[in-house]
């Protein structure tokens, strides 16, 4: 669990921006619009639910495969709460609220995406990095990150004092 909670408090919505806004986990990760759906979620929701209450083994998951599905777990009606305007600020660039309306026009069919699909590691800052130096993708860096983990587990702890 130690880089998805330090690729958070390294990112904007974990407290790292100019803002200092810290997003709680469940705002992004289990729907709030009713009790049921929720319930729901968290049943199915396995993943990030299992990982928040570091209920089973987290060495069983394979964190690296499961980003590439990152939209499943991500919910999106918890970011669009907050960014509200997605669709029309004209502060985001021509491209973005070109994408945006692509997302938008995908919305109820089956090729439907998620704001995750593109905005990768929002939320968790760097998190790809991070999830290399605990167990690395390729068995070539063996070993060969721990100092990069080391420092991260140092600066998390004092994050968390
Ligand atoms: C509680 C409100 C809140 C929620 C929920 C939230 N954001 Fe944000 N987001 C912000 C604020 C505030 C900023 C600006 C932070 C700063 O710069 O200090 C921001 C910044 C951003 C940025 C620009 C900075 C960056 O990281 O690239 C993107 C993109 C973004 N949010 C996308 C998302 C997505 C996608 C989600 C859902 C997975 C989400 N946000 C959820 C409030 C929120
Ligand atoms: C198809 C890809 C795609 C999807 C899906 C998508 N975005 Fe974006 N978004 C972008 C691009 C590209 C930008 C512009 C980035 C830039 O100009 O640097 C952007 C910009 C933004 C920004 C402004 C960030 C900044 O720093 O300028 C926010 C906030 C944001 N998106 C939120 C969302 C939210 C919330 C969702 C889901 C409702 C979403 N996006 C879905 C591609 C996407
Ligand atoms: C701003 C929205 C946001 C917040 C807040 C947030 N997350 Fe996430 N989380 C995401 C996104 C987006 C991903 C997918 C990132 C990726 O793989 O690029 C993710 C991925 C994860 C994963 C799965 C990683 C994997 O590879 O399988 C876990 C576990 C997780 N988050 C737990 C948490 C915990 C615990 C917190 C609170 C400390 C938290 N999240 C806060 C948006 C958020």
């Amino acid at each position: 669990m130690a880089p998805m909670v330090a690729a958070y408090h390294n990112d904007v919505h974990g407290g790292a921006g100019k803002s200092g806004i810290k997003v709680t986990c469940v705002t992004c990760h289990l729907p709030h619009d009713n009790v049921l759906n929720y319930i729901f979620t968290k049943a199915r929701n396995g993943v990030v639910e299992g990982a928040i209450h570091f209920f089973g083994n987290p060495d069983a998951i394979d964190w690296h495969a499961n980003r590439a599905k990152r939209d499943h777990f991500v919910v999106d009606e918890g970011c669009i709460g907050c960014h509200t305007n997605y669709k029309t600020n004209t502060n985001i660039s021509a491209k973005g609220l070109k994408m945006h309306a692509h997302y938008e026009s995908l919305k109820n069919t089956d090729k439907k995406i998620g704001c995750a699909s593109c905005h990768a590691e929002v939320g968790h800052h760097g998190l790809k990095s991070m999830l290399n130096y605990y167990k690395p993708e390729y068995p070539y860096y063996n070993g060969k990150l721990d100092k990069k983990k080391e420092e991260v587990e140092k600066k998390l702890s004092e994050t968390l004092k």
